[in-house]
Formats: C-alpha cells, structure tokens, sequence
C-alpha cells in the first residue's frame, strides 16, 4: 500500500485526510514515480478552497514533486525504471504517482529532492514571466513579493539574465533579498518613492498581486507592458497588466539554473508527506521565505 493525502469536501488544511491506496499501475505513456519531495504551493490552498472551480471528489493536492521510476507503462522509452525525475501534474501529494512521461525531466544528481521538487511552479513560473517580458542586462526588475517562492525564484533568474533586482519583502527579508543580490524595499506605505529612490526599475514581475502592488507597478513603469503578474488580481487585470504564460521549455531551463548553482530555493520547512495539513496551513499565512516542501 501507499501513503496519499485526500480531501473529500472544499475547505481548510483540516479536511486533508491521510489514506492508503494501491501503489498504481502506469498506463500508457505513463510512469510510476516514488516521491521522495512534494512542493507546496499557494495554488494547492486555493484549489482546496474551491477558488479555481469544482472538482471530482475525493480528490488530492499537489501540482509538483520529485522522486524515482519503478514502473514504465506501454510507449515509454525514457525515463527508465531507477531514474530520478522531477514531475509536474496533478495529485502530487502521494507516495506514488502516476505520471505522464512527458511532465517528466530528468533530476540532476546534484539537486537534493526538496530543491529539485520546487522547480516546476514556482521557478518556472518566474522564468516565463521573466522572459515575458524579455528582462535582459538593460533592466532594472521589480520583484513585488520578492521572499516567496516565485519571487526569490524571480530574483535568482533576473539576476543570471544580468538584470539589476529591486525586491519587495518584510523587514525581516531585507538581509535575505540581499544575499540574494537585490535591493530590498518594504512594502507598504512609501514603497514607490524608495523605489524611485534607488533609480526606479523597467521592469515588473508581480509576484504578490496586493493593490498596492499594481498601483506601484502603474506608478513606476513608463509602460505596463514591461510588467507581468504571476499573481492574478482585479486590480492587474484592471491597469491592463498580462497574466503569466508558461513559456515552452520553462522547467528545462530552471532545471540547468538550479544544477549550475544560479538558482536555489531557501527550504522554508520541511514535513513529513502525512503533516501535508499542517504544511499547507503555514503556506496558507502567506509569509514563508522560499518553499514549503513535504517529505516522502
Ligand atoms: N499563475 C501561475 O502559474 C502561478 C504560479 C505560481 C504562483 N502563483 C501565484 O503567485 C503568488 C505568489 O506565489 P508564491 O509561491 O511566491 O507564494 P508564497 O511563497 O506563499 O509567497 C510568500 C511571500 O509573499 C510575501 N508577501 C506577503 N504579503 C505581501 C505583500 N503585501 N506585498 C509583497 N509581498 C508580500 C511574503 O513576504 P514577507 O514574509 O516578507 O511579508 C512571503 O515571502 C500566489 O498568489 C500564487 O498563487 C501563480
């Protein structure tokens, strides 16, 4: 048998139940993965809560992982039985997975599991915002929401494009953004005009999706063009700021970022896979640094 986390009703972290099921068979083009690292995500809460539409039910959470293949289906010649692999699809809070051959990649030896299981969302998402808006040695970037998971992904990314980095986090970042290599500002009242203080920006990646962050955003660009919001909100939608589009090839490129050492997530927390509730409740409060990840 194996470990999954279910939800049989919309809610809080506290309808996850922790069950056992069969380990599955892989069907074709498919593979069975053994998480070892499961990434969690705003979006898991949010689909817990119902925000991104009805599902079927039971159901589980997870939208990323990282672990090894013991089972190929029909039509599979890569990844083989024994390979480490990072996977991207739904369901991912369990100990084995069917997955689709092709939302895997290979795991370089080099990543630990927790490292390579937070790729797929978050940093990948960063880089297709980054490269939206085609951040290249010219920019000055604003990351709104700089500390979370796609913002310190953001800020690693910008800075390997040769970007200069302003990031937006709590006092309490400002020493991390800065080892990062970005020039902290808080948020809140005043953030426009340290912005400007420090020579203003060309660029956004919005990360935190507040009012006030797209009222910053219209406030400093010249052109809403040049930002991008990973975060979605009215307010964005509203100033004519684009929503992320996943950029074909995204997790491939986070992946060689990572393995080269231009990209580490900060492990925020670490819990065992059948703590998932108490993990998604921490990620739910909304001010974790770097990634949340579960352990299988
Ligand atoms: N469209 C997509 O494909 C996609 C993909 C990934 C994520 N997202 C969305 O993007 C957003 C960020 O995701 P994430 O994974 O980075 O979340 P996260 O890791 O939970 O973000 C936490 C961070 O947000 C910062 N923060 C909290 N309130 C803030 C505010 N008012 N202004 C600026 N920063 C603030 C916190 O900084 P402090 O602790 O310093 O306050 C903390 O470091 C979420 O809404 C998520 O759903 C969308």
């Amino acid at each position: 048998m194996s470990t999954v986390i279910t939800y049989a009703a919309f809610g809080g972290p506290d309808v996850l139940q922790v069950e056992q099921e069969d380990v599955p068979e892989p069907g074709p083009g498919q593979v069975v993965v053994a998480n070892r690292a499961v990434g969690v995500n705003p979006a898991d809460w949010k689909v817990l809560a119902g925000a991104f539409g009805e599902r079927e039910l039971p159901a589980t959470l997870g939208f990323e992982a990282a672990g090894v293949v013991t089972a190929v289906g029909e039509g599979v010649e890569s990844p083989e039985v024994g390979d480490e692999v990072i996977w991207h699809g739904d369901g991912a809070q369990r100990e084995h997975a069917a997955v689709d051959a092709a939302h895997t990649v290979p795991k370089p030896a080099a990543l630990t599991w927790a490292q390579a299981a937070v790729l797929p969302v978050a940093a990948a998402s960063a880089f297709s915002a980054l490269v939206q808006v085609d951040v290249g040695p010219q920019d000055t970037v604003l990351v709104h929401g700089a500390s979370g998971g796609v913002g310190s992904a953001a800020v690693q990314i910008a800075l390997a494009l040769g970007a200069q980095v302003v990031g937006t986090a709590s006092e309490a970042n400002h020493d991390y953004l800065r080892g990062l290599g970005a020039q902290p500002v808080a948020y809140g009242d005043g953030l426009v005009e340290a912005v400007r203080g420090l020579g203003g920006v060309t660029a956004v990646v919005d990360a935190a999706g507040t009012a006030e962050s797209v009222a910053a955003t219209v406030a400093l660009l010249d052109d809403v063009s040049r930002a991008v919001a990973v975060a979605h909100s009215d307010a964005a939608q509203e100033a004519g700021i684009a929503v992320k589009r996943d950029q074909k090839g995204a997790l491939a490129e986070v992946v060689a970022l990572a393995e080269s050492g231009r990209l580490a997530a900060e492990i925020a927390e670490r819990f065992p896979l059948t703590e998932a509730a108490a993990a998604l409740a921490l990620v739910q409060e909304g001010h974790t640094r770097g990634k949340v990840v579960l352990t299988v």
